[in-house]
């Protein structure tokens, strides 16, 4: 298996290419997710039929699934405006007050990373969920005094790649928790046609099914192959994406056939020669590969594990048959 360096803006948390153009603005063109969509639709309609704000979402799953795509089309939906913050930066409990107090009724509040937020942070998150109300406490110390604010009803939406992270008390205030899958070929397939439509490019159908095939179950993956493979169409075909072109960039770019990139490699590869295939603990693999412990859990594991080439035992991680095979690698 050939190590050197995939592109780098082909690596899973380069987050870039956050290009609006292509990110889907309603409910009936976020493709796939349909048990979370058709959930979302109900409760979004319940709750504008009540006049009531939405329930607090919390939305998890691996990296470049759509979970902010789809905080934004929850807020399209309901008619009203969205706030983002990430969790890392609300540092001051005056922060997370100023974000509070500028929303409006019926207003989405989304946090990314919702799960790096501070603690004593959540604290004051918890009574601004549950009672729209907001405690904090004003004055220095010796002369301090809690004060109470009213705050309009709000949906926090809650995004994270890592609900295991949170708190119980934070987690226990969501009323509506989703899970976002990896995406089907199919749906992969339908992903990159609507952006090819979006860009003005020409497709071929058996050209868009490899690509999505390639995508490691991701649409932003699924929309940089696109990019890259739509540079090669230009530059060296007729700028109409077809099966030979598609399969050339991809050579090129070391996108191998199942989608896996350097760092699955790596990890398999380690596993492999340096821990006989395994068990081993996810800290050993981490300092073997120079990779943090958190990274590979929330972003390479969960696709590996997905396509069973990775098992998780309560002794450690395994390499299972099939990535002997995919890697061509005999088992001894
Ligand atoms: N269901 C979908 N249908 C079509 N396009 C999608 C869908 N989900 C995501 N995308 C595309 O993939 C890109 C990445 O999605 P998004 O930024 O929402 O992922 P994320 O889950 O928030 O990732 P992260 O955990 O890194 O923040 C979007 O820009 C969008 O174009
Ligand atoms: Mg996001």
């Amino acid at each position: 298996m050939n190590n050197e360096s995939v592109i780098t803006n082909y690596n899973l948390l380069d987050d870039n290419v956050m290009d609006n153009t292509i990110r889907p603005e309603s409910i009936e063109e976020y493709v796939g997710q349909t048990d979370v969509k058709e959930n979302i639709k109900v409760f979004v309609e319940a709750a504008k039929m009540r006049n009531e704000p939405l329930d607090h979402v919390l939305l998890y799953g691996p990296p470049g699934l759509g979970k902010t795509t789809l905080a934004f089309i929850i807020a399209n939906e309901l008619g009203t405006h969205i706030k983002t913050a990430s969790g890392p930066s609300i540092e001051k409990s005056g922060d997370l007050a100023a974000i509070l107090s500028s929303l409006e009724p019926g207003d989405v509040l989304f946090i990314d990373e919702i799960h790096r937020m501070p603690r004593y942070i959540e604290e004051i998150l918890y009574p601004a969920m549950e009672d729209f109300s907001l405690d904090i406490i004003v004055g220095s110390e010796g002369n301090s005094r809690n004060i109470k604010i009213d705050l309009p009803p709000f949906t926090l939406v809650g995004a994270t790649t890592r609900a295991g992270d949170l708190s119980s008390p934070l987690r226990d205030r969501f009323g509506i928790t989703s899970k976002l899958q990896f995406y089907t070929i199919e749906e992969l397939r339908d992903i990159i046609k609507r952006t090819a439509r979006v860009l003005d490019v020409e497709i071929e159908e058996d050209a868009a099914v490899e690509l999505a095939k390639r995508s490691r179950g991701t649409p932003r993956i699924a929309n940089r192959l696109f990019k890259r493979v739509r540079d090669f169409a230009q530059v060296k075909g007729n700028g109409i994406i077809d099966i030979t072109i598609t399969e050339e960039a991809l050579k090129r770019l070391k996108v191998d056939n199942i989608g896996l990139d350097n760092t699955d490699h790596d990890l398999l590869l380690a596993i492999i020669n340096k821990f006989n295939g395994g068990p081993v603990g996810v800290e050993a693999i981490a300092s073997s590969i120079g990779e943090e412990v958190t990274t590979i859990e929330d972003v390479y594991e969960p696709y590996l594990l997905q396509m069973g080439l990775l098992k998780r035992t309560a002794r450690g991680r395994i390499v299972t048959d099939k990535a002997y095979e995919v890697l061509g690698i005999p088992k001894n």
